[in-house]
């Protein structure tokens, strides 16, 4: 099923409110949802709205519910706001906690008060990364950092709230908006002759326009999907070294230009998963289209100009 058939006719009738909506992931939901036709859109994020003050949230969900009443449309929030920098989150623990832990209950509590299907965005960063599988959603949690530790205990403030929801876990992001990986890799290479990359960390590269068409493609057919906690990434998997590989390779740069490191070599204030690979067998049979092979995506990202520098 495409992403078009699934959208078709659920998705006029849809409102969406997309809080964290000036964030890379949230501006890419925004374009997607306006794109496939959704009765209305709105995106919201600091300082209009802020997830974990419990009055800004029941203000932003009163409006989506009163502009849903009138064209009887179903509301449907989005949450894309998190506290991202996971190196940052070992020092900063509160502010994490409140904006990844304390911000999905606020949002969980007021959508159950309003009868509002929550979608929640999540990580990989849950996973401990032991696993030589790829990690399915019914697998054990066990992050290795406090940023992991923070998003886990979002995930389960809103599986424990009494809205209908979905917690949607995805992995190593890169959009046209914001300071990501590939970007970086890519100014890198105009600046340094040849960078090191670790090697020992496997994922799965994640296009935000890819992502976000599949989560609104959820949004717009949420009410048949049985809640609970799904996985959405481009499918395959690699290496940092080898994202960073593909990256020169698409600007008609050396590849071997980039050489591999290991974990041990490249310390960080936040431990990682060695291997945090996604399985999303239940994103497709929840009738979910999958989304394409991540390398596939790289291309569609840099064609479509992800790494313009917009500084
Ligand atoms: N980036 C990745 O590689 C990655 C990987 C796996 C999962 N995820 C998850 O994917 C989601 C989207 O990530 P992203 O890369 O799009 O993050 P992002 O670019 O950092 O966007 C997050 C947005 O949330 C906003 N925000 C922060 N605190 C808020 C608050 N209290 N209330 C309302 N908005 C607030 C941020 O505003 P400010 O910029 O002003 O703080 C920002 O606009 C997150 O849940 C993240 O955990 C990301």
């Amino acid at each position: 099923m495409s992403a078009e058939d699934l959208l078709a006719g659920s998705s006029i009738s849809t409102a969406l409110l997309v809080t964290g909506g000036h964030g890379q992931l949230g501006r890419d939901l925004v374009d997607a949802a306006n794109r496939h036709g959704f009765g209305f859109v709105t995106a919201a994020d600091l300082p209009m709205l802020d997830i974990t003050d419990s009055t800004s949230v029941r203000a932003g969900l009163t409006s989506l519910v009163a502009r849903a009443r009138v064209d009887a449309l179903r509301p449907v929030v989005i949450n894309a706001a998190a506290y991202t920098a996971v190196d940052a989150a070992e020092s900063d623990v509160e502010r994490a906690y409140g904006v990844n832990a304390h911000g999905p209950a606020v949002l969980a509590e007021a959508c159950a008060e309003h009868g509002v299907h929550l979608l929640h965005v999540s990580t990989d960063y849950v996973f401990d990364g032991d696993a030589t599988a790829p990690y399915r959603p019914e697998d054990e949690t066990a992050p290795r950092s406090r940023y992991g530790r923070s998003k886990l205990a979002g995930e389960l403030a809103v599986l424990a709230a009494e809205c209908p929801a979905h917690v949607v876990r995805t992995a190593w992001l890169y959009g046209a908006h914001g300071g990501n990986f590939v970007r970086t890799m890519a100014r890198l290479e105009r600046s340094r002759e040849t960078v090191d990359v670790v090697d020992d960390q496997r994922g799965s590269p994640t296009w935000t326009a890819d992502l976000a068409a599949g989560l609104v493609g959820l949004a717009a057919a949420a009410d048949r999907v049985p809640p609970g906690v799904l996985h959405c990434v481009n499918s395959g998997e690699t290496t940092w070294f080898g994202l960073a590989q593909a990256v020169f390779t698409e600007l008609g740069a050396d590849p071997s230009r980039v050489r591999p490191t290991t974990t041990a070599d490249f310390t960080r204030p936040a431990p990682r998963p060695a291997n945090s690979v996604l399985d999303t067998a239940c994103w497709t049979a929840a009738g979910l289209p999958a989304l394409r092979p991540w390398r596939d995506a790289l291309s569609a990202a840099v064609a479509a100009g992800v790494l313009v520098d917009r500084s």
